[in-house]
């Protein structure tokens, strides 16, 4: 049985390849090329070079590679530009989606890991965001990854489907350098941006009803985000009744300050403060997940901290 990684080769991807690998497991890898990279797709994994959006790339992956499950990661993941083009980001994440479980229907593929995101939830007025927390999503991002999970639920009534949804909380270092993001969309990158830049990080805001007034984050490390999906994977396999919606983060919440703290440690310059900036819009005071949830049903905890994510994220932007 061979687990198809649609967007294998982008920087969360090509984690869950190496972990599902390491697990025992066989891969191949679906992926445009639009934002991922060849190189990523470990010797000895097949890479069919084509979009979910095509179903001749999709019937290609299912024919030639016995595929019984799809880890569904393609998709686009900006935030700021699913504002500016809405209808894109519905048609690369939500159509692309749909085109995908069409395809499964038809081959009889019936298990799925969903990359889902906290993005979901929106502004959680809450301590700890449980899955049970209701979703309220501020960009249109963040409704594709939740239309998705809701399309995939009325899915599965019709057609043999279990699955499981991860929402992804921060995910942030990378399990070797060559692997690391190579973009700078979100805070650590951005600290390293500046640093290079001879400029201080910048804070958005610090005035959040926070401990330190900055805002709050949950920060997972991607090698443990890749093994929550082994973990799915293996439940998927284990219990084909399988229909689970699973937050992935540690449960620990970190501030921009105790982060810059971090790198200014990390680099070697532990004086490292940012200059305070006006609040992003739509950015919430805090989103720290319940991990509990994961941690019952897949047995999953994450075991990386902080210090690992900025020194291994370092290493890359290094490189
Ligand atoms: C991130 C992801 C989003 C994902 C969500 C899940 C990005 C761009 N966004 O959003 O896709 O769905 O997590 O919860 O990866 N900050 C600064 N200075 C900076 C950059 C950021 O102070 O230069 C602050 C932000 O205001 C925020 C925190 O750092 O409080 C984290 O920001 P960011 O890395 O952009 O992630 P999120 O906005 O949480």
């Amino acid at each position: 049985m061979t687990w198809l990684v649609t967007g294998g080769a982008g920087y969360i991807g090509a984690h869950v390849v190496r972990a599902l690998i390491a697990d025992g497991h066989e891969v191949a890898v679906l992926d445009d090329l639009s934002t991922g990279f060849k190189e990523r797709v470990p010797d000895g994994v097949p890479l069919i070079m084509g979009t979910v959006l095509d179903p001749a790339a999709l019937a290609r992956a299912f024919g030639d590679h016995e595929v019984s499950g799809v880890v569904h990661l393609a998709g686009k993941k900006k935030v700021g530009e699913s504002v500016a083009e809405p209808l894109y980001y519905f048609h690369e994440n939500v159509e692309g989606l749909r085109v995908l479980l069409a395809a499964m229907g038809g081959h009889g593929v019936r298990s799925l890991v969903f990359s889902s995101s906290a993005a979901a939830y929106g502004m959680p007025d809450v301590e700890f965001v449980t899955e049970d927390t209701p979703c309220a999503p501020l960009s249109p991002y963040g409704l594709t990854k939740l239309v998705g999970e809701q399309m995939i639920a009325a899915a599965a009534v019709a057609q043999p489907l279990s699955y499981v949804n991860i929402r992804y909380f921060n995910v942030a270092g990378s399990a070797s350098p060559e692997l690391a993001d190579r973009g700078a969309a979100n805070l650590i990158p951005l600290i390293f941006e500046r640093v290079d830049a001879g400029l201080p990080p910048r804070i958005f805001g610090d005035d959040y009803p926070t401990p330190d007034g900055t805002g709050i984050r949950d920060y997972i490390h991607v090698a443990d985000l890749a093994e929550a999906h082994t973990a799915a994977a293996r439940r998927l396999i284990a219990d084909p009744q399988t229909a689970l919606t699973v937050n992935a983060g540690r449960g620990v919440g970190v501030s921009v300050r105790e982060i810059i703290q971090t790198v200014g440690s990390v680099i070697g310059e532990p004086g490292l403060t940012g200059a305070v900036e006006a609040r992003r819009p739509g950015d919430p005071a805090r989103s720290v997940a319940s991990a509990d949830r994961i941690r019952e049903e897949l047995g999953w905890t994450a075991r990386r901290d902080v210090r690992e994510m900025v020194e291994s994220a370092w290493a890359g932007w290094r490189r």
